[in-house]
């Protein structure tokens, strides 16, 4: 049994601060939208595809996994979408993080957002990192609004953010982001931060299988696009939905997203995609129809909630982007 004496660290009038760098983010995406388009996210703008997909949850899971929609076998209805991290729509030659998020539908039971308790959706968001840079939303909101100014101006705004640490956080990001993938559907997915998993707290990450083989030209801008339409025309794509497990403040902390989980994984599920073709004028409507949905990880019932103050920033945020950008409702079954 995973332990569950975690802790969150809920700083004095941290929703105050949140609220600003929300609505710094969205000044950024503001800014963006004058080429881009009022509807364009304040991060991972640049959509590669949107898919139909569905989550399988496995049978004989350990009991402290059986949560809520993991608590019997089953199969859900459910929407992905593949990204880039910018604010920019640009090309996938470019440096850049790069994103995966799923949002399962038919989800009973009362979620989490103000105001959207009964939508019937639970969102798992990913990335191809362990951790991350940063270890404040300040430092991370920080870097995204210089890199999106003024280029003379970037430098000297990173560094009064972050001071001296500037320059190994820089370091990191970059190596991070210079790794060149070929393909994003061949590639392993992770949550970065933590959230509740019923009693205990866990990680949770997409790990791929039965990837088909890529049978088809891809261009260098539009790279993840091509290649994931050219896999998924042939064969269904399949990953493994795995968590791992809390242990101790010092190896499992859950409030320093640069330090790297390394318990066992549990393999709980399959998200599965369908064959389909992406590049088919209802393939075109699914990916522009997937842009207009809210993915965040605040889409869940409380036994999944988010933890940790990076996790409470998202919060704010990924709200001040979908008012934003006017994003659609909580999808049900039927639109799938
Ligand atoms: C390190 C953990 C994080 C991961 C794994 C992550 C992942 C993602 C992904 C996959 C998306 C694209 C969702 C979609 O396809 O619609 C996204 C969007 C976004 N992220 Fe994050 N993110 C992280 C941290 C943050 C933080 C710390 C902030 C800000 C404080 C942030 C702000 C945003 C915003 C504003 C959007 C656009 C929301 C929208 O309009 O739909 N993210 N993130």
């Amino acid at each position: 049994m995973p332990r569950t004496d975690w802790k969150e660290v809920v700083a004095p009038n941290e929703r105050e601060s949140f609220d600003l760098l929300a609505s710094q983010l969205r000044d950024v995406q503001r800014e963006k939208a004058k080429a881009h388009g009022s509807t364009s996210r304040a991060l991972h703008a640049k959509p590669h595809v949107g898919l139909k997909a569905e989550l399988t949850v496995r049978d004989g899971l350990p009991d402290w996994a059986k949560v809520g929609i993991f608590s019997t076998p089953g199969t859900f209805k459910a929407w992905l979408r593949l990204s880039n991290g910018g604010a920019m729509h640009q090309s996938d030659k470019a440096p850049d993080v790069r994103g995966i998020a799923l949002k399962v539908t038919g989800v009973p039971g009362k979620k989490l957002i103000p105001g959207m308790e009964d939508a019937p959706t639970q969102d798992f968001l990913a990335i191809l990192t362990q951790t991350m840079p940063f270890k404040t939303p300040e430092a991370f909101v920080g870097v995204v609004r210089a890199a999106n100014g003024p280029k003379l101006l970037a430098l000297p705004r990173i560094l009064g953010t972050l001071g001296f640490s500037a320059f190994g956080i820089l370091g990191q990001l970059q190596k991070g982001m210079a790794v060149k993938h070929a393909s994003l559907v061949d590639n392993t997915f992770y949550s970065v931060l933590p959230i509740r998993w019923g009693t205990t707290a866990v990680k949770y990450s997409l790990l791929p299988v039965k990837v088909p083989p890529l049978n088809g030209p891809v261009s260098e801008d539009s790279r993840f696009a091509d290649d994931a339409t050219a896999r998924v025309k042939a064969a269904p794509l399949t990953w493994t939905l795995r968590v791992q497990p809390y242990e101790d403040e010092a190896t499992t902390p859950i409030e320093d997203p640069t330090v790297q989980w390394n318990t066992p994984w549990t393999e709980l599920g399959d998200v599965t995609v369908p064959v389909q073709d992406p590049s088919s004028d209802s393939g075109k409507k699914l990916t522009a129809l997937v842009d207009t949905f809210s993915f965040d990880p605040w889409h869940a019932p409380e036994e999944f909630r988010p933890l940790g103050a990076m996790m409470r920033a998202r919060s704010h945020a990924y709200r001040d982007s979908t008012i934003e950008r006017k994003a659609a409702k909580e999808p049900g079954p039927d639109a799938w």
